[in-house]
């Protein structure tokens, strides 16, 4: 159940340009939260909204979410310092359920933070999206302890194969037998993954990112139309089957 926590922050880093590494102490939010959940972040007072972050590491006691700044707020967020208190709600929705065999993680940006946690958590090799080299040699040495094997691939070829995710997926599954993916990052990526998985019989988890208001169900703000109708984001998700949100006959049919 979600509760709300006074944390104090261990550290506030930045691991690459205008993205940051926030850790913080919580050890009962570490313990209870499951990979694929997120926390509410409450800015300062000054923020009515708090803003949601997929947690990213629950190991030691410590909850480590990853965020770029983008805006307002986590611009404030990348100011606070060691030693500040941060409230944070948590952990909320779902995670992933797939925890099989060997799980291959697919993500793209700061897609990868939640997939971090499940590779802390389950078997699993990680595919590695982002624009350039900047992107991706954070996560590779973030995902190197736990992940078993790591393949990388950047937009402009400065760091791994060249292409995306998806250029490089239908040979990785071909390779080995993996018994499900989870995928999250941009929309236009986790359809792509979804689909190929799909066509190897793969179930496939997708981790959704909506704007969100309340984080607990109550406001409909972070709603998404699925096949069983509408769905939040928030409560319902983040995490959903490929197969609830994406629909792959219209998509052949407008293909
Ligand atoms: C479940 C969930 C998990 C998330 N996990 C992470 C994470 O691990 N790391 C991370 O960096 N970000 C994550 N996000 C996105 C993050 O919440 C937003 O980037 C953040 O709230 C922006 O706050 P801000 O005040 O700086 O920006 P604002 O001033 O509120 O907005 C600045 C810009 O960011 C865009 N933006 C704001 N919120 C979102 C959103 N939810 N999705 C897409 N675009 C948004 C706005 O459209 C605008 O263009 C997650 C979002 C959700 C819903
Ligand atoms: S954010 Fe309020 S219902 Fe999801």
């Amino acid at each position: 159940m979600a509760k709300n926590f006074i944390a104090e922050i261990v550290a506030n880093e930045a691991v690459a340009e205008k993205i940051f590494k926030l850790t913080v102490d919580a050890p009962e939010l570490a313990e209870s939260a499951r990979a694929g959940q997120f926390v509410q972040v409450k800015i300062s007072d000054n923020f009515t909204l708090r803003r949601p972050f997929g947690i990213a590491s629950t190991a030691g006691g410590r909850v480590k979410i990853f965020y770029r700044v983008v805006g307002h707020g986590t611009e404030i967020l990348s100011q606070r310092q060691a030693g500040d208190c941060l409230n944070i709600l948590g952990a909320l929705g779902n995670g992933f359920t797939s925890c099989g065999e060997k799980i291959l993680l697919v993500g793209g940006g700061m897609g990868l933070a939640p997939l971090l946690c499940a590779a802390e958590q389950f078997s699993a090799d990680v595919l590695i999206g982002g624009r350039n080299r900047g992107e991706v040699v954070f996560w590779q040495k973030e995902f190197l302890p736990h992940a078993e094997e790591i393949f990388i691939t950047t937009d402009d070829g400065s760091f791994g194969r060249r292409g995306f995710v998806t250029d490089f997926l239908p040979e990785i599954l071909s390779a080995k037998n993996y018994s499900a993916v989870l995928t999250c990052g941009p929309e236009i990526m986790m359809r792509g993954v979804a689909r190929l998985a799909h066509e190897k019989n793969l179930p496939c988890e997708v981790s959704f990112e909506k704007r969100m208001a309340c984080g607990l169900g109550a406001c409909l703000s972070c709603s998404i139309d699925t096949v069983n109708g509408r769905r939040k984001v928030c409560k319902d998700g983040p995490v959903f089957d490929a197969k609830e949100v994406f629909d792959y006959e219209r998509d052949n049919q407008t293909n």
